[in-house]
């Protein structure tokens, strides 16, 4: 027997007080960095060593990692180095007087670190069956030269629970970076979603041979208009994504009728009027909320408030909300730019068209909003005002 063993060098007593000492703080902590080096001073004045370390593998570098202290770079090992890696390898714990005379002892670390090793502990760290790294001691400090058996009991005992405690960190900490790659592809799946819905709002726009950004004016336009109206920020980007896709429809529409320079006759009039009809059946069976939206704005944006719109000639609120707001802002950009069947018309003569339409045309909330802050919603009209496109994204490069 080892004259060592006969001693237990911190009473039990001592023991159980810094356990609860350190218990509040390990449970509070939840970063694998921080969790090895509050177990690893645990561990440390526990068994009365001067240092203490916990070894982690790291499977995708094949090393072992620990951290000593905060603020200080992690140290890596080769998974087979000395001490460590023969208890990593065979899952045994070591108990060791004189390192200098172990065969297995590496001593590479010492002459790295001008550091003596004496007597040395290591336990594996298991979990689930599984060894997940290594806690190990380094000289004993006290009275005592070597570490005795009810220290590496100890060790044990810490190793337990430091294996049980690290792996929930570990296993939250892949979780929170799955969670952080979710939400990265999320991003980047709506920012396609985003820019294809522009994509062919741009497409039906230069087909319907609208010109000087049309569809991008009246998201804006509708934009302000949802902010002003209160909706939440949710819903005014909502509104302006859906918005640029108004005319969707008119990709249904001949070239005949869409081409015409002039006015159109009465059965041409009714064929253009087919692409509301067309743009909502386009978009109806989406699932997300910005396409279902969209078949709102695609089939409603020429509904009237007093029901003489069409296509089905409903009224008041039973028009989806957000059509309202897009047909006004429709309107004012199709009145205020010029078209190829009429120059575009002055400031003047637009306010008191959208003034008169507040309540026939439009719904008279959204007229008012836009009376009272009409200088800001007609500033890209002015012959000096430049539109510039506002929009979420930037606009798509040609
Ligand atoms: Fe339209
Ligand atoms: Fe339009």
């Amino acid at each position: 027997m080892r004259i060592q063993d006969e001693y237990t060098d911190l009473g039990d007593s001592k023991v159980a007080a810094l356990l609860f000492e350190y218990m509040p703080k390990i449970a509070a902590e939840h970063r694998t960095d921080s969790l090895l080096v509050l177990m690893a001073d645990l561990g440390r004045q526990i068994v009365q060593a001067d240092r203490c370390s916990l070894w982690l593998i790291d499977e995708e570098r094949n090393e072992l990692w620990t951290k000593v202290a905060h603020g200080v770079d992690e140290l890596r090992i080769p998974l087979s180095a000395g001490f460590v890696g023969y208890s990593l390898k065979t899952g045994e714990p070591l108990l060791i007087d004189d390192a200098y005379r172990d065969s297995r002892f590496d001593r590479r670390s010492d002459l790295k670190n001008h550091y003596h090793t004496t007597s040395v502990m290591t336990m594996p760290l298991e979990s689930d069956g599984r060894v997940m790294g290594v806690f190990q001691a380094i000289n004993k400090v006290g009275e005592n030269v070597f570490f005795s058996k009810k220290d590496l009991e100890r060790l044990k005992l810490i190793s337990v629970y430091s294996a049980k405690t690290i792996e929930s960190a570990l296993r939250a900490e892949t979780l929170e970076r799955y969670a952080r790659e979710l939400e990265h592809k999320a991003e980047e799946l709506k920012s396609a979603h985003m820019e294809l819905i522009r994509i062919l709002g741009e497409v039906s726009e230069f087909r319907s041979q609208e010109v000087g950004d049309h569809i991008h004016r009246v998201a804006e336009i509708s934009l302000k208009l949802a902010r002003y109206f209160g909706l939440s920020e949710e819903q005014q980007e909502l509104i302006y994504y859906a918005s640029l896709l108004h005319d969707l429809g008119k990709v249904g529409i001949s070239d005949m009728v869409l081409k015409k320079a002039g006015r159109l006759t009465p059965e041409e009039f009714s064929q253009m009027k087919c692409h509301s009809a067309i743009g909502r059946t386009l978009l109806r069976d989406s699932k997300t909320d910005l396409l279902c939206m969209a078949a709102d704005i695609a089939g409603a944006h020429h509904e009237r408030w007093d029901g003489t719109g069409y296509p089905d000639g409903v009224k008041g609120e039973q028009i989806p909300r957000a059509a309202r707001i897009c047909s006004v802002a429709d309107v004012l950009d199709a009145l205020s730019s010029p078209r190829c069947y009429k120059p575009a018309w002055s400031e003047e003569r637009v306010k008191e068209e959208m003034l008169r339409s507040r309540g026939t045309y439009f719904q008279p909330e959204l007229i008012d909003i836009l009376m009272d802050h009409w200088d800001e919603f007609y500033s890209c009209y002015k012959p000096d005002g430049e539109f510039v496109k506002k929009g979420l994204l930037p606009p798509v490069k040609a």
